[in-house]
């Protein structure tokens, strides 16, 4: 085979590149050097198979090893903290590495026995169209330029809007996860409350601006917070509402409104599942002209399953939505969705213009999201509503909830105490004394069976579990809620 870089650079580019480039016709460029682009094209894109080989081995293996991380290969990995290299490596011995490296030392949080946070996995059939993605490899910024893959965009968009039961006409764009969500929407939002009395902070900035009062609930997840913040809404002059004991905002501690202001509610605790409650309050807030959004990271996937639907009742009357599908939808990392009742406030926040760029009549990706240049997140979005439908996702849903509240049965028979009403899919469990509870809690992530994490909840120690993977059978909950009493009992 040629080493000539030229050559190998050329055939790389495309079968036709070099005829052209040496002025002869493909045909008989391709006669002349069949058995070096065969050899060129093998050895270019064996790696491919090579590294589907390895993923399946990954994933095949995922359910029978230990969930955390091995501490010999995280350990290990500090001893590789190589400098540059100089020069060329081989890419396959590179994708050796990583596999032998890093796949070890990875958490089995794709894997059916994770239950540390909201993460879910990814289905098959999303990660084999984020595969396929990767090879087009598209820049999904403009209609124009990748029509393919903006036209998954608006078909999934709708098919969102249609699942949730939004305003028909909402708009959305498609971003990393729920805090650029929450920041997506929320550039809407206060674009629009300024703007109603006539203050455009597109143009002017907040220096001056009438002040937005900024209303969230005791128990909002941080990164709103931090959503907040970095829109120049301050995190501190937030107006936090007192919640209950389930983390819900309580519609009697509403301050009165007035002027402009934007209300953040929240579906789905983190620790505890809890939704806050939509239909009293947004219709409150509205009257007021206030702007309400909702968290709704992965609460808002209850719209989707008919027996959980009483939880987010009302919720479409908000203005926006921010949520992931990384979580419950089970797309690979990273992909969230943020949606505007009218998406001309978000188009506003968040479209350019530029001579090079060009215009469209069609919806144009990056008119709805803070990037211009980004992955097509859509096509996994798409894949999974395509290849599930309604009904497979209200089955995943569902089937994840009936796991949490069977984890919280079994914990409260063996004499465990369980924090939280399972609305959901979490489950706040107490073993007893704070240090009691953390020395539980890290018997079980050594053991490896499954993987749960910690938190304090209004003021009590306690184990979360998190429910969200496609892949976890009821016998992977009855595995690890013996590993739990295993680990509770020592
Ligand atoms: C309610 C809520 N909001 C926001 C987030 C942040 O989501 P992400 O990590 O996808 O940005 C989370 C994460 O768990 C969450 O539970």
């Amino acid at each position: 085979m040629t080493s000539n870089p030229a050559l190998l650079s050329g055939v790389r580019r495309g079968p036709d590149a070099l005829p052209r480039l040496c002025g002869v016709s493909l045909g008989a460029f391709r006669q002349a050097h069949s058995a070096t682009i065969a050899a060129v094209e093998a050895t270019t894109y064996a790696i491919l198979e090579d590294a589907v080989r390895r993923a399946r081995a990954y994933l095949e293996a995922l359910p029978e090893r230990p969930v955390a991380p091995d501490r010999a290969a995280v350990a290990a990995l500090r001893q590789r903290d190589e400098p540059l290299p100089a020069g060329p490596t081989d890419p396959a011995a590179c994708l050796d590495l990583l596999d032998r490296a890093v796949s070890p030392a990875t958490m089995a949080s794709a894997g059916p026995r994770f239950f540390g946070f909201v993460i879910g996995g990814a289905l098959p059939a999303t990660l084999a169209a984020n595969w396929l993605a990767g090879a087009w490899d598209q820049n999904a910024a403009l209609h124009e330029g990748t029509p393919g893959v903006s036209w998954l965009e608006r078909v999934s968009l709708r098919w969102l809007v249609d699942l949730f039961e939004l305003p028909e006409g909402t708009g959305g764009g498609f971003v990393t996860g729920a805090t650029v969500a929450n920041f997506t929407a929320l550039a809407a939002a206060r674009n629009a409350v300024l703007n109603r009395v006539g203050w455009n902070v597109e143009a002017q900035g907040l220096f001056g601006a009438p002040p937005i009062t900024v209303i969230t609930g005791k128990e909002a997840h941080p990164t709103l917070l931090k959503s907040l913040g970095m829109l120049g809404l301050g995190r501190s002059r937030i107006v936090r509402v007192p919640a209950d004991s389930q983390g819900r905002m309580r519609a009697d501690a509403l301050p009165v409104m007035s002027g402009p202001t934007i209300v953040c509610l929240q579906a789905g605790n983190v620790s505890t599942g809890a939704f806050d409650p939509f239909e009293s309050i947004i219709p409150q807030a509205r009257a007021a002209g206030a702007w309400v959004h909702v968290d709704g990271a992965f609460g808002l996937w209850a719209k989707a399953a008919p027996r959980l639907r009483h939880l987010v009742k009302s919720v479409e009357s908000a203005d926006s939505w921010a949520t992931d599908a990384h979580k419950w939808l089970n797309v690979p990392y990273d992909s969230g969705l943020a949606f505007v009742r009218d998406p001309r406030t978000l188009q506003a926040a968040m479209a350019i213009t530029a001579e090079y760029l060009p215009t469209t009549s069609e919806r144009n990706p990056s008119d709805y999201t803070p990037e211009l240049s980004r992955r097509a997140r859509g096509v996994e979005v798409w894949m999974a509503l395509r290849s599930m439908g309604r009904s497979g996702l209200a089955e995943l849903i569902e089937r994840n909830c009936q796991q949490a509240r069977r984890f919280a049965e079994g914990l409260r028979n063996a004499g465990h105490e369980v924090l939280n009403d399972v609305v959901l899919n979490q489950v706040l469990v107490s073993f007893g004394t704070p240090e009691r509870t953390r020395a539980v809690i890290e018997r079980i992530q050594k053991e490896g069976t499954c993987w749960c994490g910690g938190t304090v909840w209004q003021g009590r120690t306690a184990m979360r579990i998190s429910v969200s993977n496609w892949a976890t059978t009821d016998d992977d909950v009855e595995r690890s809620l013996s590993a739990m009493l295993r680990a509770a009992a020592e």
